[in-house]
């Protein structure tokens, strides 16, 4: 898919690029995005919403991957952005992203997080609580500043892959509960605060989701509640925000929908649920994170070692794992992968794909079928282009791996690999230990 396909040599060719060239050049592990397939997604999402006729921002869920040069993407794309921690923000503002289109989002904002975010003039905030929502108003007066501000509500929807489970109120850390008042409450208290003004309401009901109905029913009930503000308080939201959790393909078996179809059920279900109502149709803001990124990002790994196990398992490890991609440890996660050096040949034998971390649970893949694998042979995982970098780790001190970006025949190196410099550059030896000269 993308731009991704086996060239005359039999290797995986993403980009233009011979991935085995790649490999030559910047080494292994390295996350490769398809940039021509991120700018798609990007455009897939403003086009159905263009299309739709509301007013509408589709903010890039930055914790998907959050780098500077992905930052840039978004910006050309016309997107907005949102951010959940001050490091995030920093990456933002230092790729020169229009603050105004920045979305501050986060159940614990801290101080420092939320004065940095006013005086970096970003475009709103996403208050999570009551606390966050006083703290807010004081900064902002204190700095003789007005804030924009969504409210975040827990709908009493939460969707998973392949169902959604509707309930009264729903036991979790983010949030405005819709079922037990405190979402009426909190907009009575935002609109009578002087520093901050409430252009709306914020629901994100779960991740790589793949059926349309929650999101449906995300709307609706965010549609219901509004209608009753408003005949209550004499409150109109502006804007209605959906949050992400569009799914994509990990496996051939995952079958999500077009982004232009989960686009539609959500413009269709506001256009229902608002306009028919007399009420005016709102701005409509969702937060995709994933679906930009996540099938367009491949991991190249070299193998190394192999153990068989007679008629138990052969393990593959290569030379990374649950430090570049944590995935399947903390989620169960499934992957599909192949032979990058060697993509026509037939698979022959059923391995397991293991990292070289220090620990039984780093497996990458159970499980897969691929050519007789040998040692120096360069295995390709796809679909890690989402929570993949973004929650690499160093443990074992173990280095991130470099991202680049190809498009067009060619590659752009957009983080380094991390250095040895780094991985001991925080660390102090104390004064009193003997010092190394
Ligand atoms: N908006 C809000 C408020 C969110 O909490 C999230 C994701 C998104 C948008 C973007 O959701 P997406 O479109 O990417 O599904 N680390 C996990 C995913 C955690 C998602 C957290 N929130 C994983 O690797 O699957």
């Amino acid at each position: 898919h993308g731009t991704s396909k086996i060239n005359d040599q039999g290797h995986l060719e993403i980009g233009g690029v011979d991935t085995t060239k790649l490999v030559a050049e910047y080494g292994t592990p390295l996350y490769v995005f398809d940039e021509a397939l991120v700018r798609q997604r990007c455009r897939e999402f403003v086009e159905a919403f263009t299309a739709s006729g509301l007013k509408f921002q589709v903010a890039y869920a930055s914790k998907a991957f959050c780098v500077m040069a992905m930052c840039r993407i978004v910006e050309e794309e016309g997107m907005s952005l949102d951010v959940v921690s001050d490091g995030e923000l920093y990456t933002a503002l230092q790729a020169g992203f229009p603050a105004e289109r920045i979305h501050f989002h986060g159940n614990n904002k801290t101080i420092s997080e939320i004065e940095m975010a006013i005086d970096a003039k970003i475009g709103c905030f996403v208050v999570d609580n009551f606390i966050e929502l006083q703290m807010l108003n004081a900064i902002a007066a204190d700095k003789r500043q007005k804030v924009k501000i969504l409210l975040r509500i827990t709908p009493g929807v939460e969707a998973h892959t392949h169902e959604y489970i509707s309930t009264g109120q729903t036991d979790s850390k983010f949030g405005f509960d819709l079922g037990n008042g405190s979402a009426f409450r909190a907009i009575q208290e935002a609109s009578e605060l002087s520093h901050v003004e409430l252009l709306g309401i914020h629901s994100h009901i779960g991740s790589q989701i793949f059926e349309v109905e929650g999101f449906r029913m995300a709307a609706e009930k965010m549609a219901g509640f509004a209608i009753q503000v408003r005949t209550e308080l004499g409150v109109t939201f502006k804007v209605i925000n959906l949050g992400g959790g569009f799914g994509i393909r990990y496996v051939s078996e995952d079958t999500p929908l077009p982004v232009a179809v989960y686009v539609k059920a959500i413009t269709d279900a506001i256009k229902t649920n608002f306009g028919s109502n007399g009420y005016p149709l709102p701005e409509i803001w969702v937060e995709p994170g994933r679906s930009i990124v996540g099938d367009a990002g491949t991991t190249l790994y070299t193998v190394g070692t192999t153990k068989e196990i007679p008629g138990v398992r052969k393990y593959v490890a290569v030379d990374g794992g649950m430090t570049d991609n944590p995935r399947p440890a903390l989620y169960q996660a499934v992957y599909e992968a192949g032979l990058a050096n060697r993509a026509t040949e037939q698979p022959e034998e059923i391995v397991s794909i293991a990292g070289k971390c220090c620990e039984s649970g780093d497996m990458l893949i159970f499980d897969v079928n691929l050519p007789k694998v040998a040692s120096g042979d360069i295995l390709a995982v796809s679909s890690t282009g989402a929570y993949n970098y973004s929650m690499a780790s160093n443990y074992n001190r173990i280095r991130r791996p470099g991202v680049v970006f190809v498009q067009d025949g060619h590659s752009d190196l957009v983080v380094n690999r991390e250095s040895f410099e780094q991985i001991v550059g925080n660390d102090v030896i104390p004064a009193r230990m003997k010092q190394v000269s």
